[in-house]
Protein backbone atom coordinates (compact mmCIF):
# COMPACT_ATOMS: atom_id res chain seq x y z
CA UNK A 1 0.00 0.00 0.00
CA UNK A 2 0.92 3.56 -1.12
CA UNK A 3 0.39 6.60 0.64
CA UNK A 4 -0.70 10.18 -0.96
CA UNK A 5 -0.19 12.94 1.89
CA UNK A 6 -1.40 16.23 0.23
CA UNK A 7 0.23 19.25 2.07
CA UNK A 8 -0.99 22.20 -0.86
CA UNK A 9 -3.65 24.35 -1.13
CA UNK A 10 -3.64 28.01 -0.09
CA UNK A 11 -4.99 27.75 3.53
CA UNK A 12 -6.93 31.00 2.52
CA UNK A 13 -9.62 30.58 5.22
CA UNK A 14 -6.61 31.61 7.79
CA UNK A 15 -5.08 34.32 6.14
CA UNK A 16 -2.62 36.17 6.79
CA UNK A 17 -1.30 33.79 9.05
CA UNK A 18 -0.70 31.80 5.83
CA UNK A 19 0.02 33.98 3.52
CA UNK A 20 4.28 33.42 4.09
CA UNK A 21 4.03 29.61 5.51
CA UNK A 22 2.25 26.39 4.49
CA UNK A 23 -0.70 25.43 6.55
CA UNK A 24 0.23 22.15 7.16
CA UNK A 25 3.17 23.53 8.60
CA UNK A 26 1.86 25.32 10.79
CA UNK A 27 2.67 23.99 14.59
CA UNK A 28 -0.34 21.96 16.87
CA UNK A 29 0.43 22.58 20.09
CA UNK A 30 4.61 21.10 20.12
CA UNK A 31 4.40 19.84 16.45
CA UNK A 32 3.95 20.70 12.60
CA UNK A 33 0.63 20.08 11.86
CA UNK A 34 1.85 17.55 9.18
CA UNK A 35 3.28 15.24 11.80
CA UNK A 36 -0.07 14.19 12.63
CA UNK A 37 -1.61 12.65 9.30
CA UNK A 38 2.06 11.23 8.62
CA UNK A 39 1.49 9.49 12.28
CA UNK A 40 -1.30 8.12 11.25
CA UNK A 41 0.17 6.83 7.76
CA UNK A 42 2.99 5.07 9.91
CA UNK A 43 0.13 3.72 12.32
CA UNK A 44 -1.22 1.83 9.55
CA UNK A 45 1.63 0.27 8.69
CA UNK A 46 2.65 2.48 5.01
CA UNK A 47 6.17 2.93 4.68
CA UNK A 48 5.77 4.49 1.26
CA UNK A 49 4.67 8.05 0.47
CA UNK A 50 4.22 10.60 -2.02
CA UNK A 51 4.24 14.41 -0.22
CA UNK A 52 2.18 16.64 -2.62
CA UNK A 53 2.57 20.45 -2.11
CA UNK A 54 2.58 23.49 -4.12
CA UNK A 55 5.81 25.36 -5.97
CA UNK A 56 6.44 27.86 -3.06
CA UNK A 57 5.86 25.15 -0.10
CA UNK A 58 7.62 21.69 -1.43
CA UNK A 59 11.10 22.42 -0.73
CA UNK A 60 10.21 23.63 3.04
CA UNK A 61 8.42 19.90 3.36
CA UNK A 62 11.70 18.57 2.08
CA UNK A 63 13.63 20.53 4.56
CA UNK A 64 11.69 19.05 7.30
CA UNK A 65 10.79 15.57 6.83
CA UNK A 66 13.42 14.50 4.70
CA UNK A 67 13.82 11.32 2.51
CA UNK A 68 12.08 9.62 5.95
CA UNK A 69 14.73 7.13 6.49
CA UNK A 70 15.08 8.76 9.72
CA UNK A 71 11.28 6.70 10.49
CA UNK A 72 11.96 3.82 8.45
CA UNK A 73 10.01 5.29 5.86
CA UNK A 74 10.64 6.81 1.92
CA UNK A 75 9.43 9.81 1.36
CA UNK A 76 8.90 11.21 -2.24
CA UNK A 77 7.89 14.33 -2.90
CA UNK A 78 5.47 16.24 -6.14
CA UNK A 79 4.45 18.92 -6.68
CA UNK A 80 1.08 20.17 -7.24
CA UNK A 81 1.16 23.29 -10.05
CA UNK A 82 -2.95 24.64 -8.79
CA UNK A 83 -5.30 23.70 -5.93
CA UNK A 84 -7.34 21.79 -8.74
CA UNK A 85 -8.58 19.20 -6.19
CA UNK A 86 -8.34 16.25 -4.04
CA UNK A 87 -8.89 13.35 -6.68
CA UNK A 88 -6.06 15.48 -9.00
CA UNK A 89 -3.28 13.44 -5.93
CA UNK A 90 -4.06 10.06 -7.86
CA UNK A 91 -3.16 11.40 -10.56
CA UNK A 92 0.02 13.32 -9.95
CA UNK A 93 0.77 10.43 -8.08
CA UNK A 94 0.23 7.69 -10.88
CA UNK A 95 3.35 6.59 -11.72
CA UNK A 96 4.29 6.56 -7.94
CA UNK A 97 1.77 4.24 -6.97
CA UNK A 98 1.94 2.06 -10.00
CA UNK A 99 -0.12 -0.99 -8.93
CA UNK A 100 -0.64 -0.65 -5.98
CA UNK A 101 -3.95 0.02 -3.63
CA UNK A 102 -3.27 3.65 -2.78
CA UNK A 103 -4.17 5.45 0.83
CA UNK A 104 -5.00 9.52 0.39
CA UNK A 105 -4.88 11.51 3.68
CA UNK A 106 -5.09 15.20 4.08
CA UNK A 107 -2.03 16.69 5.58
CA UNK A 108 -4.34 19.13 7.64
CA UNK A 109 -6.57 16.41 9.67
CA UNK A 110 -5.74 15.10 13.13
CA UNK A 111 -7.04 11.83 14.59
CA UNK A 112 -6.89 10.57 17.29
CA UNK A 113 -8.90 7.78 19.51
CA UNK A 114 -8.38 4.03 21.10
CA UNK A 115 -7.30 0.96 19.12
CA UNK A 116 -6.97 3.30 15.46
CA UNK A 117 -3.86 1.71 14.89
CA UNK A 118 -5.65 -2.05 14.94
CA UNK A 119 -8.37 -0.60 12.64
CA UNK A 120 -6.27 1.10 10.10
CA UNK A 121 -4.05 -2.40 9.66
CA UNK A 122 -7.30 -4.42 9.49
CA UNK A 123 -8.68 -1.28 6.37
CA UNK A 124 -5.17 -1.59 4.71
CA UNK A 125 -5.45 -5.90 4.79
CA UNK A 126 -9.24 -5.54 3.43
CA UNK A 127 -7.93 -3.35 0.40
CA UNK A 128 -5.23 -4.79 -0.32
CA UNK A 129 -7.03 -8.23 -0.98
CA UNK A 130 -10.77 -6.87 -2.43
CA UNK A 131 -12.25 -4.29 -4.68
CA UNK A 132 -13.45 -2.09 -1.88
CA UNK A 133 -12.87 1.22 -1.12
CA UNK A 134 -13.01 2.20 3.00
CA UNK A 135 -14.16 5.96 4.13
CA UNK A 136 -15.10 7.10 7.45
CA UNK A 137 -17.84 8.99 8.80
CA UNK A 138 -17.37 11.13 11.55
CA UNK A 139 -20.66 12.94 13.80
CA UNK A 140 -20.16 16.93 13.24
CA UNK A 141 -22.47 19.56 14.47
CA UNK A 142 -22.07 21.45 11.11
CA UNK A 143 -21.81 18.91 8.31
CA UNK A 144 -22.62 21.63 5.89
CA UNK A 145 -18.41 21.87 5.72
CA UNK A 146 -17.61 18.67 4.63
CA UNK A 147 -18.55 16.00 2.20
CA UNK A 148 -21.89 13.78 4.14
CA UNK A 149 -22.73 10.79 3.57
CA UNK A 150 -26.90 9.83 3.47
CA UNK A 151 -28.03 6.64 5.14
CA UNK A 152 -31.26 4.98 4.65
CA UNK A 153 -33.16 3.67 6.94
CA UNK A 154 -31.93 0.38 7.05
CA UNK A 155 -28.14 2.34 7.81
CA UNK A 156 -26.85 1.35 4.31
CA UNK A 157 -25.54 4.25 2.68
CA UNK A 158 -27.36 6.17 -0.72
CA UNK A 159 -25.14 8.87 -1.35
CA UNK A 160 -22.26 11.27 -0.53
CA UNK A 161 -22.79 15.30 -0.91
CA UNK A 162 -20.02 17.67 -0.79
CA UNK A 163 -21.14 20.75 1.39
CA UNK A 164 -24.36 20.41 0.68
CA UNK A 165 -26.30 23.61 2.02
CA UNK A 166 -29.02 21.11 3.25
CA UNK A 167 -27.00 17.79 5.08
CA UNK A 168 -28.81 14.65 4.19
CA UNK A 169 -26.86 13.44 8.15
CA UNK A 170 -24.63 15.08 10.52
CA UNK A 171 -22.32 12.19 9.34
CA UNK A 172 -18.90 14.14 7.36
CA UNK A 173 -16.52 12.14 5.55
CA UNK A 174 -12.84 12.55 7.40
CA UNK A 175 -9.95 13.22 5.17
CA UNK A 176 -8.73 9.91 5.22
CA UNK A 177 -9.54 7.67 2.19
CA UNK A 178 -8.06 4.04 1.02
CA UNK A 179 -8.49 2.73 -2.81
CA UNK A 180 -7.96 -0.43 -4.39
CA UNK A 181 -5.89 1.20 -7.65
CA UNK A 182 -8.56 1.31 -9.49
CA UNK A 183 -8.96 4.60 -8.47
CA UNK A 184 -6.59 5.87 -10.20
CA UNK A 185 -8.65 5.54 -13.58
CA UNK A 186 -11.53 6.54 -11.79
CA UNK A 187 -9.95 9.48 -10.42
CA UNK A 188 -8.92 10.60 -14.26
CA UNK A 189 -12.63 9.98 -15.59
CA UNK A 190 -14.34 12.56 -13.29
CA UNK A 191 -14.89 16.17 -14.43
CA UNK A 192 -14.45 18.84 -12.47
CA UNK A 193 -16.73 20.25 -9.90
CA UNK A 194 -18.39 23.88 -10.47
CA UNK A 195 -15.84 25.02 -8.01
CA UNK A 196 -13.47 23.98 -10.68
CA UNK A 197 -11.85 21.09 -8.64
CA UNK A 198 -12.02 17.43 -8.72
CA UNK A 199 -13.45 16.02 -5.91
CA UNK A 200 -12.85 13.19 -3.99
CA UNK A 201 -16.62 13.14 -3.13
CA UNK A 202 -16.94 12.56 -6.92
CA UNK A 203 -14.53 9.71 -6.75
CA UNK A 204 -16.15 8.14 -3.55
CA UNK A 205 -19.88 8.10 -5.58
CA UNK A 206 -18.44 6.41 -7.97
CA UNK A 207 -17.36 3.52 -5.91
CA UNK A 208 -20.82 3.83 -4.28
CA UNK A 209 -22.33 3.69 -7.40
CA UNK A 210 -20.42 0.29 -8.33
CA UNK A 211 -21.09 -1.23 -4.79
CA UNK A 212 -17.20 -0.75 -3.88
CA UNK A 213 -17.44 1.97 -0.82
CA UNK A 214 -17.23 1.02 2.80
CA UNK A 215 -17.96 3.49 5.43
CA UNK A 216 -16.92 2.80 8.91
CA UNK A 217 -18.17 4.96 11.48
CA UNK A 218 -15.59 7.09 14.01
CA UNK A 219 -17.65 6.70 17.24
CA UNK A 220 -18.10 8.68 20.14
CA UNK A 221 -14.56 7.99 21.94
CA UNK A 222 -13.11 9.29 18.72
CA UNK A 223 -11.65 12.71 17.87
CA UNK A 224 -11.21 14.13 14.40
CA UNK A 225 -10.13 17.57 14.99
CA UNK A 226 -10.94 20.27 12.71
CA UNK A 227 -7.81 23.09 11.67
CA UNK A 228 -9.94 25.06 9.32
CA UNK A 229 -10.38 28.37 11.15
CA UNK A 230 -8.55 30.10 13.75
CA UNK A 231 -10.41 28.90 16.26
CA UNK A 232 -10.31 25.16 15.49
CA UNK A 233 -6.58 25.18 14.79
CA UNK A 234 -6.05 26.60 18.60
CA UNK A 235 -8.50 24.52 20.19
CA UNK A 236 -6.61 21.61 17.83
CA UNK A 237 -3.34 22.72 20.15
CA UNK A 238 -5.53 22.51 23.13
CA UNK A 239 -6.92 19.32 22.81
CA UNK A 240 -3.07 17.72 21.88
CA UNK A 241 -1.59 19.38 24.96
CA UNK A 242 -4.76 18.47 27.27
CA UNK A 243 -4.03 14.67 26.65
CA UNK A 244 -0.22 14.79 26.18
CA UNK A 245 0.11 16.70 29.97
CA UNK A 246 -2.70 14.74 31.27
CA UNK A 247 -0.78 11.38 30.22
CA UNK A 248 2.69 12.65 29.97
CA UNK A 249 2.91 10.42 26.26
CA UNK A 250 2.91 12.92 23.12
CA UNK A 251 0.33 12.10 20.29
CA UNK A 252 1.72 12.28 16.59
CA UNK A 253 5.48 11.84 17.71
CA UNK A 254 7.04 10.22 14.61
CA UNK A 255 9.84 8.65 15.85
CA UNK A 256 8.01 7.00 18.78
CA UNK A 257 5.29 5.61 16.16
CA UNK A 258 8.25 4.20 14.13
CA UNK A 259 9.73 2.65 17.18
CA UNK A 260 6.75 0.95 18.30
CA UNK A 261 6.22 -0.51 14.75
CA UNK A 262 9.53 -1.69 14.42
CA UNK A 263 10.12 0.21 11.15
CA UNK A 264 13.63 1.49 13.35
CA UNK A 265 15.61 0.35 16.26
CA UNK A 266 15.94 1.84 19.65
CA UNK A 267 19.37 3.03 18.80
CA UNK A 268 18.00 4.93 15.55
CA UNK A 269 15.37 6.51 18.04
CA UNK A 270 17.53 7.76 20.53
CA UNK A 271 20.59 9.00 17.68
CA UNK A 272 17.45 11.33 16.21
CA UNK A 273 15.85 12.06 19.98
CA UNK A 274 19.57 13.24 20.29
CA UNK A 275 19.52 16.29 17.62
CA UNK A 276 16.56 17.77 19.86
CA UNK A 277 17.74 17.10 23.01
CA UNK A 278 16.66 20.20 25.16
CA UNK A 279 13.27 20.36 23.59
CA UNK A 280 10.17 19.02 25.19
CA UNK A 281 9.99 16.52 22.18
CA UNK A 282 13.63 15.69 22.40
CA UNK A 283 13.77 14.90 26.08
CA UNK A 284 10.44 13.26 25.91
CA UNK A 285 12.09 10.31 23.77
CA UNK A 286 15.46 10.49 25.70
CA UNK A 287 13.38 10.51 29.07
CA UNK A 288 11.43 6.78 27.58
CA UNK A 289 13.95 5.07 25.17
CA UNK A 290 17.65 6.24 26.38
O1 LIG B 1 -11.38 17.45 5.92
C1 LIG B 1 -12.30 16.59 5.33
C2 LIG B 1 -12.95 17.23 4.11
O2 LIG B 1 -11.87 17.53 3.19
C3 LIG B 1 -13.97 16.31 3.45
O3 LIG B 1 -15.10 16.14 4.30
C4 LIG B 1 -14.44 16.89 2.12
O4 LIG B 1 -15.29 15.98 1.47
C5 LIG B 1 -13.23 17.19 1.23
O5 LIG B 1 -13.60 17.82 0.01
C6 LIG B 1 -12.27 18.11 1.96
O6 LIG B 1 -12.92 19.34 2.18
P1 LIG B 1 -12.11 20.70 2.49
O7 LIG B 1 -13.02 21.86 2.27
O8 LIG B 1 -11.48 20.59 3.83
O9 LIG B 1 -11.01 20.69 1.40
P2 LIG B 1 -9.90 21.74 1.21
O10 LIG B 1 -10.09 22.37 -0.11
O11 LIG B 1 -9.76 22.60 2.39
O12 LIG B 1 -8.59 20.83 1.13
C7 LIG B 1 -8.24 19.90 2.15
C8 LIG B 1 -6.72 19.85 2.28
O13 LIG B 1 -6.10 19.45 1.06
C9 LIG B 1 -6.12 21.19 2.65
O14 LIG B 1 -5.13 20.96 3.63
C10 LIG B 1 -5.48 21.69 1.40
C11 LIG B 1 -5.18 20.44 0.62
N1 LIG B 1 -5.37 20.61 -0.82
C12 LIG B 1 -6.59 21.02 -1.28
C13 LIG B 1 -6.83 21.13 -2.62
C14 LIG B 1 -8.19 21.55 -3.14
C15 LIG B 1 -4.36 20.33 -1.69
O15 LIG B 1 -3.24 19.95 -1.25
N2 LIG B 1 -4.58 20.44 -3.02
C16 LIG B 1 -5.79 20.83 -3.53
O16 LIG B 1 -5.93 20.91 -4.77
Amino acid sequence: MKALLLAGGTGSRLFPVTLGVSKQLLPVYDKPMVYYPLSVLLLAGIREVLVISTPEDIEQYERLLGDGSQWGITLLYKVQERPNGLAAAFILGEAFVGSDPVCLILGDNIFYGLDFSTQLEAVVERTRLGSKATIFGFTVKDPQRYGVIEYDTEGEVISIEEKPEYPKSQQAVVGLYFYPNEVVAIAKGIQPSARGELEITAVNQAFLERQQLQVENLGRGFAWLDTGTHESLLEASQFIETVEKRQGLKIGCLEEVAYQKGFITKEQLVQQAKKLEGTPYGDYLLARYA
